[in-house]
């Protein structure tokens, strides 16, 4: 029969080895993210509202900047309509760093959690860097 007792042991130091992946990033510097609104911009926004809802643009932010990007480089447009039928200038620096002007507080929070680095910046300019850059 059975040796209930060890196939118990056996599932115990099963599960200890299966979620070791887990219990070894406990205490590691994985902050949860905590992206900040905070901004001149968005202070003085009545309602805080992003170009899309928040779900959505949690979700597909990068696809919308690679959208955005493609009709800017290769179809000459310039204007975004979202949604709610508000116009926005299809522009990494003019329109998201409008709002998100605290890169650091606020995409990255993010992005350093999930481990994503956009190349984007070895072209175009993060908030704050224009003059360092002396490009405008
Ligand atoms: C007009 C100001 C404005 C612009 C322009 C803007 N945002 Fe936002 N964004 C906001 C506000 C306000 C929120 C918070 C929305 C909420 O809580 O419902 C937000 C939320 C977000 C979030 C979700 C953050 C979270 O807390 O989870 C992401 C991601 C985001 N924006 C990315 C972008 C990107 C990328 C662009 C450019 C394509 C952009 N935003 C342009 C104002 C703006
Ligand atoms: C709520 C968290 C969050 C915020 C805030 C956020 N991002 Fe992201 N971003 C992510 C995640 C997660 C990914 C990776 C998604 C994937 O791989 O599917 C990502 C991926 C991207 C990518 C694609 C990178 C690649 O190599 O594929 C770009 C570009 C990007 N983000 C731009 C921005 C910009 C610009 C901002 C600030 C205005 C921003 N993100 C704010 C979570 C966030
Ligand atoms: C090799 C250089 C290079 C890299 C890397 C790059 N871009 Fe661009 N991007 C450009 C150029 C050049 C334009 C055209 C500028 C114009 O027409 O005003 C452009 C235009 C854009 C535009 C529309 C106009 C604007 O000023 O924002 C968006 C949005 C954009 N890129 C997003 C991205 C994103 C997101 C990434 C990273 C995932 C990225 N780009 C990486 C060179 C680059």
């Amino acid at each position: 029969m059975y040796d209930r007792g060890k196939i118990i042991a056996g599932l115990v130091v099963f599960a200890g080895l299966t979620t070791l992946p887990f219990w070894y990033n406990i205490g590691k510097a994985r902050v949860r993210p905590d992206p900040r609104l905070d901004t001149p911009a968005i202070r003085q926004m009545k309602e805080k509202h992003c170009i899309e809802s928040k779900r959505f643009m949690i979700e597909y932010h990068m696809q919308m900047l690679n959208g955005w990007r493609n009709a800017v480089v290769r179809d000459y447009k310039t204007t975004y309509v979202s949604t709610s039928g508000q116009y926005f200038t299809m522009s990494l620096e003019d329109t998201c760093f409008h709002c998100h002007s605290n890169e650091k507080q606020f995409c990255n929070q993010c992005h350093s959690y999930a481990d994503v680095k956009p190349y984007c910046w070895e072209c175009h300019v993060k908030p704050g860097e224009e003059i360092a850059h002396g490009q405008r």
